[in-house]
Parts: C-alpha cells; structure tokens; sequence
C-alpha cells in the first residue's frame, strides 16, 4: 500500500514536471526589437556620390526586419536593407534627411524616429569669377588679358559668348594649328576639367 502511494505521488510529479516543460517550448517569451542603434549615427557625403551606412546594432528577438521613413521624403533615392537594416542613398539625393527606422519581429515593431542622419552636400558650382577668370588670367596673357591684343577673355561676356571656341581651342594636340595657349603648354587636366564643368553648370558668373 506504502508502494502505491509513492508510486502515484512519483507520477504527479514527473506529470507536473513534463506540463512545466511543456509550458516553455510552447509560449516562448519573444523580446521586441530595441536599442536600435547605427554607429556612426550620421553620414555626410557629397552630392553624386552613393552611400550605404553600417549595419544597425539591436536588441530582441531574430529574425528582425527593418523599414524605413525619411524626412522629408527621400522616395526610392532612400532605401533600407530589409534583412540587415543596411540604409543606401543613392547618388542622386542632395539635402539632408533624418530616417526612422521600423524593426519588426515576431514579439511586435518598434520605430526608432531620427536613428540616422545622412546629410549630402550640393556640389560647389564653377563660376566665371571664382574658377575660369583667375585661369584664363593665368593662362591666357598676355594675349587676352585687358590690353593684350586679342580677345579679353577675362571679361565675362566674352568668355561665356565664347566658350565653345575656347574649349575647342584649349583641346587641340599642343603644337598645332590653332592650339591655344599659343605658343604654350596644355592646360592641365583639372583646368580643362574646370572650363567644361563651367559650361555644364551653366556659365555662370558668380
Ligand atoms: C601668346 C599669345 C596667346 C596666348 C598666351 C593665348 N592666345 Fe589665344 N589667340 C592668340 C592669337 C594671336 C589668336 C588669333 C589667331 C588664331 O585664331 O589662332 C588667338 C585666338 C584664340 C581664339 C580664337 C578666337 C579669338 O578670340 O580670336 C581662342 C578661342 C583663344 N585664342 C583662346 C585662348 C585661350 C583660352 C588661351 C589660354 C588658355 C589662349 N588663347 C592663349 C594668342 C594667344
């Protein structure tokens, strides 16, 4: 009779034991996401140039998923890596923008506003009288300077009317006919870079 006791109270136990075990392995307890964090926190670049910000640091429970809201709106020139939280801007947006990053997982979403920054830069613009005018004054005497003779390219109505015969000019095989500077060396790359950089920005003057 003491036997039967014991026995039966060993079964409750090991009952109990195998429902408590039970228990855990079928309501695990899913943390959300948290303490989501980029190091660096801000990406500043400058126009033109693509970036893609290191992976986020977070807490909860995996897999997590990540979206993304910009302000202001970036569209589709601001994107998020769904998987690894990986934001990429593309090298068509200028401005700055502060992303909210959503992380999603099985225990709910978090959005954590501002978790990044990407600030990108316009692009300085080539102006006559920043960039060309010191170059062609440089450059070009003492033939076209005030003074010199020939065209005074270092006015700006005259360089900019003539902007296309400069550049075909300054292109030509040094040494041939019609090569400019006269009688001189090849403006360097960058300078030519520059006059053409000029043209494409719209021959401003300052
Ligand atoms: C040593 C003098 C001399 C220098 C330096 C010189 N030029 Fe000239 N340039 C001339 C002469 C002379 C002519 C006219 C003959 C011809 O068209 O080739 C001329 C003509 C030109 C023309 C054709 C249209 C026009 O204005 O007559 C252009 C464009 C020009 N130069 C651009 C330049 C530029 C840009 C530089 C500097 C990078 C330069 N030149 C440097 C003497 C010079």
């Amino acid at each position: 009779m003491k036997n039967t006791i014991k026995g039966l109270v060993i079964v409750m136990l090991a009952g109990t034991l195998i429902y408590a075990c039970n228990d855990e392995t079928t309501t695990p307890s899913a943390m959300a996401p948290s303490s989501l964090k980029y190091e660096p926190n801000s990406i500043r670049t400058e126009e033109g140039v693509a970036v893609v910000s290191e992976a986020p640091s977070v807490d909860g429970t995996t897999p997590i998923t990540y979206s993304i809201t910009t302000s202001p709106d970036a569209g589709s020139k601001i994107t998020i890596d769904k998987n690894s939280g990986v934001v990429s801007a593309s090298a068509a947006v200028t401005g700055t923008y502060k992303v909210s990053v959503t992380a999603t997982n099985e225990a709910g979403s978090k959005e954590f506003a501002d978790a990044l920054t990407i600030e990108v830069k316009e692009k300085a613009k080539i102006t006559f009288k920043a960039n060309i005018q010191p170059a062609i004054a440089n450059s070009c005497k003492p033939c076209h300077v005030a003074g010199g003779g020939n065209t005074t390219y270092t006015e700006f109505a005259k360089a900019s009317a003539g902007v296309d015969g400069i550049l075909n000019r300054v292109n030509r095989a040094e040494g041939t006919a019609g090569f400019m500077p006269f009688g001189g060396s090849k403006l360097d790359a960058a300078t030519l870079a520059l006059i053409e950089q000029w043209k494409t920005d719209g021959l401003l003057e300052e």
